[in-house]
């Protein structure tokens, strides 16, 4: 087998000897000949608490790699912390991907272990892996343990919008608020609720990008560091093979995740990323593929937000392939993964050990989950709305807007006691989209006036172009694609306009009489409402980035280039 790694190492040349040598600095006098060299790209960062573990279990991925014959070479990458960066992780999650493509793509590098955990990070990583094509298998960075407060489980994220609109409502004091922070974040790891972190590391193991079985260990639990050292040798394994991404994730790969995303309840930012992963490979994914595959399939996982526990919960109840062994008849079993093998070939050997935790086929969380696609005078290129984490009454619901041009806006009003706003009215929040914002935040679950929490309103009729973070719940349409920025109808909403909300017909219209709606224009508020970066990455991302309905890439990262570099750099 020849090593990509060789066309620098190999040789007596000159070249050869500046590549050798300075990469000796005590590793085995025959690291260069025939030995694969596998990155273990990290996004291990003290700023991104969800992966500040990742460096001890590199530490075991590098045993792995030893122990087959390769060479393991540590490579930082760019790290996205959810909880910390403004104005979103999102605006960078593409400026990940095209980094850790290009530094893999410019390094003497044969396959790569990828370890992420934070919303953005295991997206990232398979974005840049799908483009540079090299041998590559993830390792999920696991969820925390349950927290508990007052005697009771605090699930992360979800339990943070629950609490502070028990705080607006008046239940709950700003000190014991204050008090469950460090009882909600009780150990190293991510989100433990089924928010974007879980739902992509599942997702990801569902797709053939992880070892079946390891993701949603939890980050503390031993077991995690032995698959880390297993997927070491695997990656070593992976090389010889030449068993790189385009070779095994394929339609029938993204089906099976379409499938695994609905029986798990997970987070509609899935959408986006599986949407951004196969449109590097060049796998036809489209966002009504979601609908069709997904839509039907029962949630059987009753984790939170839908339903009670939470990941450590899920994992010791038997974890993903349980969840696949009930919907096996669902499953495209032509799906290979990392190993070689079949992922449904892995669901004999699963049992559920809590039926409780992960239901039996005929007794669902939600008979039919997954993720619905909407269509409408609203959103002509799409929308989407997750019905599990829906109120089910306001499923089909008509009713004035109330527009908002940004998310200050909001802010500034949505408390006003004097906002003309009843349970019936739509919250319409523009501005929020990939370029709008720029980034295309979570914000869509927009917090409910605080007169209608008194008086026990817990949900209402939101849209926006937004994204909703995995662990927050309600009846939100988000993704609206194209989005107000890009010229998508929401910019033309005005306060007081009927809009119409019809999840089992699929349809989010604005009622408005024909010519009245062709004849309107965004007004001067609205068009103020945008982002409008004049340098960096913010230009860049903003000229560039495409719409929620296909995975917010930047239209020139779409494909791949595979490994191959022409030039010599001496
Ligand atoms: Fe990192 Fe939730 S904030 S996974």
């Amino acid at each position: 087998m020849a090593l990509r790694s060789a066309r620098w190492y190999a040789g007596q040349d000159r070249n050869a000897y500046i590549h050798r040598a300075w990469m000796r600095r005590g590793t085995p006098a025959d690291a260069f000949e025939g030995r694969p060299q596998i990155a273990i790209a990290n996004t291990a960062s003290d700023l991104t608490p969800c992966n500040a573990h990742l460096s001890e279990v590199a530490a075991s991925v590098r045993h792995g790699v030893y122990e087959a014959g390769g060479i393991p070479l540590e490579m930082p990458v760019v790290s996205l912390g959810e909880t910390q960066m403004r104005p979103t992780a999102m605006l960078w999650r593409n400026m990940a991907a095209m980094a850790t493509e290009e530094m893999l793509r410019a390094n003497p590098i044969d396959g790569v272990v990828l370890l992420g955990g934070c919303d953005k990070t295991i997206p990232s990583l398979l974005m840049a892996a799908a483009s540079v094509d090299l041998p590559a298998v993830v390792v999920p960075g696991g969820p925390m343990l349950t927290g508990t407060f007052r005697g009771k489980p605090l699930g992360c994220g979800t339990d943070v919008w629950k609490l502070s609109e028990e705080v607006r409502a008046g239940d709950l004091t700003q000190d014991d608020f204050t008090r469950s922070e460090s009882s909600m974040i009780r150990s190293r790891g991510h989100c433990n609720t089924m928010g974007t972190a879980s739902t992509m590391a599942l997702v990801a193991e569902a797709l053939g990008t992880v070892v079946p079985g390891v993701a949603g260990t939890p980050a503390p639990d031993s077991r995690l560091l032995e698959a880390a050292h297993g997927t070491g040798r695997l990656a070593v394994e992976m090389v010889t093979a030449g068993r790189s991404p385009s070779t095994f994730l394929t339609t029938a790969s993204f089906h099976n995740a379409i499938v695994a995303l609905a029986a798990i309840g997970g987070s509609t930012n899935a959408v986006v990323h599986l949407l951004a992963v196969a449109g590097r490979l060049g796998v036809p994914l489209t966002l009504d593929d979601f609908d069709r595959i997904g839509s039907h399939v029962p949630v059987l996982v009753d984790l939170q937000p839908a339903g009670r526990f939470l990941m450590d919960d899920l994992h010791r109840a038997g974890g993903l392939l349980a969840v696949l062994r009930e919907v096996r008849d669902l499953l495209d079993d032509d799906a290979l993964t990392v190993t070689g093998r079949p992922l449904t070939s892995y669901l004999d050997d699963a049992s559920v050990w809590d039926p409780e935790v992960i239901r039996n086929r005929s007794e669902p969380l939600v008979r039919e989950g997954g993720i619905a696609v909407l269509r409408g005078n609203l959103a002509p290129s799409g929308a989407v709305i997750k019905p599990a984490a829906a109120s089910p009454h306001l499923l089909k619901h008509r009713g004035p807007a109330i527009v908002f041009d940004s998310i200050e806006d909001f802010h500034a009003r949505i408390d006003d006691p004097d906002l003309d706003v009843t349970a019936d009215s739509v919250l319409v929040l523009r501005g929020c989209g990939p370029k709008g914002y720029p980034g295309m935040p979570e914000v869509s679950n927009m917090p409910l006036p605080k007169k209608l929490l008194a008086q026990g309103v817990r949900d209402m009729v939101r849209v926006c172009d937004g994204r909703m973070s995995g662990t927050a719940y309600g009846t939100v349409v988000l993704h609206v694609a194209p989005e107000a920025a890009a010229g998508g109808p929401l910019a033309l909403v005005r306060t007081g306009d009927i809009v119409a909300l019809d999840v089992a017909a699929r349809r989010i219209d604005v009622e408005v009489p024909h010519t009245e709606w062709a004849a309107r224009t965004p007004s001067r508020a609205t068009l103020d409402g945008f982002a409008h970066p004049r340098r960096g990455w913010e230009r860049l991302y903003v000229d560039h980035v495409q719409q929620a309905d296909t995975g917010v890439d930047l239209d020139f990262l779409v494909g791949a280039s595979g490994s191959e570099v022409r030039r010599e750099s001496h």
